[in-house]
């Protein structure tokens, strides 16, 4: 029997339980917070869409750790998120230490599972459920980049006027304005972008992508969580699936890029074993340099977290 555990019955948490349960790829989901109801109310909801969208997923909600046990595959939503005058880093320490409580009791209950990270600032939290869980990196995860291509794949079909199917696109580095989009790995339909469009347009998609999360903060006062639950519920399906898609995540490299002992989003296969491999891409000077300025943006707050206690 396959079990995801959604930490977290908020906008994003919702969304990612909502996202799984229609492609019907895991027997059961919980969905746990600690406001009482809330989970439960939004479980149920979901459950009565069943017969609707035709999914067995069964969902349900709950208060209490003791529900999520025997879970294969975890998604942390649990936390704040932004507003409109807050950055991802205003949350550090908030976060840190609802995260390391929420990763602590799930892994006490579900000792061998996968965990999925989405509360902000990403890479830093992912590393607090590390340390938290106790658990080998291969088997911890955070999501973000599927998000940040998303949103730089969808500005590039715009304007173009082709199908989002046929973009590909990378993006690495850490979740906030650092993140690194890479031009060179950006194709239509395999012709590179640069043939199609030009640069001043290209860097204005590039811009717009770094600065997604805070344009949809800015209009609705909340941030997003229909692209977010989206992305998160596509690795929970490369894992439970064991597809072996390759998608940007904040994983633990052991010296790719040049970079070890954090967590920061580089593209990864992914599967039952959770990080199958991280995929090296060869990037040039200008490329490298922005993502060591990525990664230095990500330790700062990593360090802060291990003054702290929290990674
Ligand atoms: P939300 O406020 O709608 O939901 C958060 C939920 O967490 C609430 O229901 C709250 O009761 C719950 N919660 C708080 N403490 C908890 C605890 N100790 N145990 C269990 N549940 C607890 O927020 P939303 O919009 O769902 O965002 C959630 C997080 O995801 C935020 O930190 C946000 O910044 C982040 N986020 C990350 C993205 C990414 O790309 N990585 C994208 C969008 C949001
Ligand atoms: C986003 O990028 C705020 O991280 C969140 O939408």
């Amino acid at each position: 029997m396959s079990k995801l555990t959604v930490i977290g019955a908020g906008n994003v948490g919702a969304t990612v339980a909502d996202c799984v349960a229609r492609k019907d790829i895991v027997r059961e989901i919980a969905l746990i917070d600690i406001v009482e109801g809330l989970p439960q109310g939004k479980a149920l909801d979901m459950q009565e869409s069943a017969p609707v969208h035709g999914f067995d997923t069964r969902v349900t909600g709950t208060n209490a750790y003791e529900d999520t046990a025997g879970s294969d595959i975890c998604v942390i939503t649990a936390g704040r998120p932004r507003t409109a005058d807050m950055s991802r880093d205003d949350l550090l320490e908030l976060n840190a230490s609802i995260v390391q409580s929420v990763a602590r009791q799930f892994a006490a209950h579900s000792p061998d599972a996968i965990i999925v990270v989405v509360s902000n600032p990403l890479d830093a939290m992912t590393s607090v459920a590390h340390a938290a869980s106790g658990f080998p990196a291969q088997r911890v995860m955070g999501m973000a980049g599927i998000l940040d291509t998303a949103r730089y794949r969808a500005f590039v079909a715009l304007e173009l006027g082709v199908s989002v199917r046929d973009v590909q696109a990378l993006l690495l580095g850490g979740h906030g304005d650092s993140m690194v989009p890479l031009p060179s790995c950006t194709t239509v339909g395999g012709v590179p972008v640069s043939e199609l469009l030009s640069p001043e347009t290209l860097q204005a998609i590039v811009e717009r992508t770094k600065g997604g999360g805070g344009e949809i903060s800015r209009l609705m006062g909340a941030s997003a969580w229909y692209a977010p639950g989206a992305s998160a519920a596509a690795m929970v399906e490369s894992v439970m699936n064991n597809l072996g898609r390759v998608l940007p995540c904040a994983v633990q490299p052991s010296g790719q890029y040049g970079l070890s002992d954090l967590f920061i989003g580089l593209p990864a296969r992914l599967g039952r074993n959770g990080v199958e491999n991280i995929l090296e891409v060869a990037l040039s000077d200008e490329e490298q340099a922005l993502l060591d300025a990525s990664a230095a943006h990500v330790r700062r707050n990593l360090d802060t977290l291990r003054q702290k206690g929290f990674a």
